[in-house]
């Protein structure tokens, strides 16, 4: 398929950057219909919070009431309280991770769905500035990246805040000077964990980078293995992977040692905050009442905040990174589809097609393809255009299909502009072969009848031969049922294009238009798809596009066609006896071909 040639990569950067708020906002859309199972996961995880406290809290009675001597409550109080309570917190997670997942799940979901309708209807001109690996990535990638950071958001907003109060007020209840003390210690710590895992992050995302390299460089020694192999290019496709292997061996390692590096400072922090901790509990412990069980209460709440305070500290950038995922997929979402605003039905009766002074532009190119050309084709004529490489023929053709829009000039068909007619009508018309035939991993008989709901089988043999396809489908090893592979690789080139031939002939209607449609087959066979073609071509508004001139001598008119201008037009005849372009072309072939064979 030719989007997966590689482009420019400015994407959907044209369209405005949204802020984050109204990202954000647009988000909560998606997961607002699934409320009810946000609160119940909300509710969950406020009891999964206050579990985290209650064990702390545990520890006193433990300490000073169960262990010691002549205590009046049952051995198996506490014991039991901590299996009620770890059950408690199991169910509660359970709850609270299953459901922000299903909505998790469900965002997804709608917002792939969302993006692939975008897909089957952004212009052509969109998909000549993307890479289809780009495009891919945003479906696969970004839309998880989107979800997670949205769900990591609110689970750590809900629970690890209310861990933090809870905990906090455990310890203020135990001893409001120590926890005074702590929060001075703390957010010291704080501070330095932010850093490091900060530096963390960078180099995860370096990772991500390096990770896409490693990607283009195979996916393209794949995808070009012959062209690798006949042109010798193993060892630069070697040497290029190697750099990017080596690159992406450095930061994976870099990360390890941040990672590694970064636990034990965290726990040399943590260890310097219980000292000092530690230091004023006896300080105070010698003239307060500080029990044994409210001090090592104390200390358990203390460790338990560690981890609940990164996540929070954290917060902030799950959340731009989810909001900056998050823009990416909206933006493509709010890139404009194909222009669509015709009201007219386009009718199956076709009285003739005339392009009026039309011009165009590819964006991406730097100078008008077409330059103003007019031609008419009567109903149920062929015309034929020919000329030079580059010229614009195919670029003519596909303006009819409305592939692209016009700058200037108009295309009338049955004396309406064409941009009147509903896309789907005006397209519902036209049967299409172009250069490059793309075929559906599917089989023969399912890529023949591509778009048709109903069909019968023997239409599509009757297509197929009528495509000089019958023949060679039957001797394969499933006839019609045979799988074609990936875009036909199991097929040979003219048998692709007899296929696409048969294709478009299925598709009964009044307008066809083939683009080198016969380009690749040899000189039997493609006389022999010639005369199924005039047959039908006979009641059909037809454009053809061949460099091989023998095929379309027996057009209507020909077109002669040169940097986007109309140099002649004629029958095969007129253009002949003027002797003019047509006439040096037609000669260069005439006397080439004994010499071809
Ligand atoms: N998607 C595109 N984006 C930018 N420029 C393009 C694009 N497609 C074609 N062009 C340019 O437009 C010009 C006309 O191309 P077009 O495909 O219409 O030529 P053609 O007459 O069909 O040639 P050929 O006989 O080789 O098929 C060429 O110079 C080509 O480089
Ligand atoms: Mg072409």
């Amino acid at each position: 398929m030719s989007k997966s040639n590689s482009k420019g990569r400015s994407g959907a950067s044209q369209t405005e950057v949204p802020t984050g708020g109204i990202t954000y906002r647009r988000l909560l859309s998606y997961a607002m219909p699934h409320w009810r199972r946000l609160v119940l996961a909300s509710v969950c995880m406020v009891c999964f919070a206050v579990t985290d406290a209650a064990f702390a809290a545990l520890m006193q009675p433990l300490l000073d009431g169960g262990f010691g001597a002549g205590s009046d409550r049952a051995p198996w109080v506490v014991p039991l309280a901590v299996l009620a309570l770890f059950m408690f917190r199991g169910v509660a997670g359970f709850i609270s991770a299953y459901q922000m997942e299903w909505v998790g799940g469900r965002v997804i979901a709608k917002l792939r769905a969302a993006l692939f309708d975008k897909y089957l209807s952004l212009p052509t001109s969109h998909y000549d500035q993307t890479t289809g690996g780009e495009l891919i990535s945003r479906l696969t990638y970004n839309v998880q990246m989107v979800s997670n950071a949205a769900s990591r958001a609110i689970t750590v907003l809900i629970r690890d805040s209310i861990t933090v109060i809870a905990l906090l007020s455990l310890m203020a209840y135990h001893s409001w000077r120590l926890t005074l003390a702590f929060m001075l210690v703390g957010p010291l710590i704080g501070v330095v964990i932010g850093y490091v895992s900060r530096r963390f992050r960078r180099i995860s995302r370096n990772i991500q980078t390096a990770m896409g390299d490693l990607t283009h460089v195979a996916e393209e020694a794949i995808e070009g293995q012959r062209e690798v192999k006949v042109f010798g290019g193993q060892a630069h496709e070697r040497s290029r992977f190697e750099i990017v292997n080596e690159h992406n061996f450095r930061l994976n390692l870099k990360e390890t040692a941040t990672r590694a590096a970064s636990t034990p400072l965290i726990h040399f922090l943590v260890a310097i905050a219980l000292a000092v901790i530690m230091y004023y509990a006896g300080l105070e412990g010698t003239q307060s009442h500080l029990s044994v069980g409210a001090f090592v209460s104390f200390l358990t709440a203390m460790l338990l905040l560690f981890q609940p305070l990164k996540a929070l500290s954290d917060l902030n950038s799950v959340i731009q990174r989810g909001i900056a995922a998050g823009e990416s997929v909206f933006s493509l979402l709010d890139t404009p589809s194909e222009p669509d605003v015709g009201t007219r039905e386009l009718g199956g009766v076709i009285s003739g097609i005339s392009y009026r002074d039309v011009r165009f532009k590819y964006s991406s190119a730097p100078g008008p393809v077409v330059k103003g050309v007019s031609f008419d084709i009567g109903a149920g004529e062929t015309v034929a255009l020919v000329g030079r490489s580059g010229s614009g023929k195919t670029t003519l053709a596909q303006l009819l299909a409305r592939l692209y829009e016009m700058d200037g000039g108009e295309i009338q068909v049955n004396g309406v502009d064409l941009r009147e007619y509903s896309l789907e009508s005006l397209r519902a018309q036209m049967a299409y072969v172009g250069q490059q035939v793309t075929l559906f991993n599917d089989t023969v008989a399912a890529n023949i009848a591509y778009g048709l709901e109903d069909c019968s089988h023997e239409e599509i043999v009757e297509a197929a031969k009528a495509a000089n396809a019958d023949e060679f489908i039957s001797q394969m090893s499933d006839g019609y049922n045979t799988w074609v592979g990936d875009n036909g690789v199991l097929l040979s080139g003219g048998q692709r294009q007899r296929i696409a031939i048969a294709r478009a002939l299925l598709k009964q209607c009044p307008i066809l238009i083939l683009d080198e449609a016969t380009s690749a087959l040899d000189a039997e066979s493609e006389r022999l798809v010639q005369d199924g073609l005039t047959n039908l071509m006979r009641n059909r508004t037809t454009m053809v596009i061949a460099h091989r001139l023998s095929t379309i001598e027996n057009a209507n008119r020909i077109l002669v066609l040169d940097q986007g201008q109309l140099l002649e037009s004629g029958t095969h005849r007129e253009l002949l006896a003027s002797d003019g372009h047509y006439a040096k072309l037609h000669g260069l072939q005439f006397s080439e071909r004994p010499a071809g064979k």
